[in-house]
């Protein structure tokens, strides 16, 4: 059985040009990591996701090849897989397995911005799950998570990748506590963070030798070039990557290699930029299990399982209401 829901915004386009002009006029300029992913950027990131110095992924993918059946029953075996940003699940299969062999798989919920790969997923998964009911939403979770339905005695909700990480501490608060809002007593929350570690291999992480993340990086600008007219030279930016010790997180920004002026047609706006002057275009928090507790108490939540690669470079947690 598969039903998706679409609510889709329909002042996205306005949504973002309100977003880009704030960010372009304010001081020091700012863009939002949400821009990244049009269809190149999506592949951009996904072949970021298999270049040897980007570990997270494969952490990840290790961590639920390897436990998945333990996260389950520490979170008490749910019957409902709820999964935010959910793509094309790859990942989400190593849960799915388990729940399976476990014999409580019922329901997947996936909560994705894309129609197309939302419905080629649940079309691959009903397949893949006999007996499985989809009810996808599509939607951009971080507006609409309340429309997430309610539902039987116990979920596990799940937002893997470490895109928690590209939030600022009160909106990151703020979307806990709206999770912690949305779980029954029985219910989990089951989030993936990536954790603090040398700085070098931070930092590699994300100056890859191949140039991807600086592509990636860059193709915010031919975002805006496209949906807002603008007249970006991508030529005319640098990546750059830095870890900030202090506030425990990735600082990434576009630093212009000259003076200039960049018109946004779409926004009737001229920008200038002065060479050597930074943008950021995305933050990437590292966490410890010791921050993480103390994010989760501010929130409402309470960490309930543990669980790491064998290198100790990431973790899964597993999180309940207080
Ligand atoms: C998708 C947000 C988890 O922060 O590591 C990877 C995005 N940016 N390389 C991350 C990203 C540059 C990624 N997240």
């Amino acid at each position: 059985m598969i039903a998706i829901d679409v609510h889709l915004d329909a002042d996205a386009a306005a949504t973002m040009a309100r977003d880009v002009r704030l960010g372009l006029c304010a001081y020091p300029k700012e863009l939002a990591p949400k821009y990244f992913y049009d269809e190149r950027g999506s592949r951009l990131f996904e072949r970021i996701t298999e270049l040897d110095e980007y570990y997270p992924t494969r952490a990840e993918r290790e961590i639920l090849a390897a436990r998945s059946a333990e996260i389950l029953a520490v979170a008490g075996r749910p019957g409902t897989l709820v999964e935010l940003g959910s793509g094309s699940a790859s990942k989400t299969r190593h849960l799915l397995d388990a729940m399976r062999d476990g014999g409580a798989l019922d329901t997947y919920v996936p909560v994705d911005i894309s129609v197309e790969i939302t419905e080629r997923t649940a079309a691959e998964l009903v397949d893949e799950y006999p007996g499985l009911a989809v009810r996808g939403l599509v939607c951009d979770f971080e507006r609409d998570l309340e429309r997430i339905p309610a539902q039987d005695p116990s979920r596990i909700v799940a937002f893997l990748g470490g895109t928690i990480g590209n939030l600022y501490p009160r909106p990151r608060q703020e979307f806990l506590e709206r999770i912690a809002a949305l779980l029954g007593p029985a219910d989990h929350l089951l989030l993936g963070t990536d954790l603090i570690k040398e700085t070098a291999r931070l930092e590699a992480a994300y100056n890859d030798a191949a140039g991807v993340t600086a592509e990636f990086n860059k193709n915010v600008l031919a975002v805006l070039n496209s949906e807002l007219g603008a007249d970006f030279d991508l030529d005319a930016f640098e990546h750059v990557a830095r870890y900030d010790a202090e506030a425990e997180r990735m600082d990434i920004r576009l630093r212009s290699l000259a003076d200039q002026l960049v018109r946004l047609d779409g926004l009737d706006l001229e920008v200038p930029f002065a060479a050597g002057e930074e943008m950021r275009t995305e933050i990437s928090t590292k966490f410890t299990r010791e921050r993480l507790e103390s994010v989760y108490a501010g929130a409402g939540l309470e960490l309930s399982g543990w669980f790491t690669d064998a290198a100790g470079d990431y973790a899964l947690s597993l999180a309940r209401p207080v």
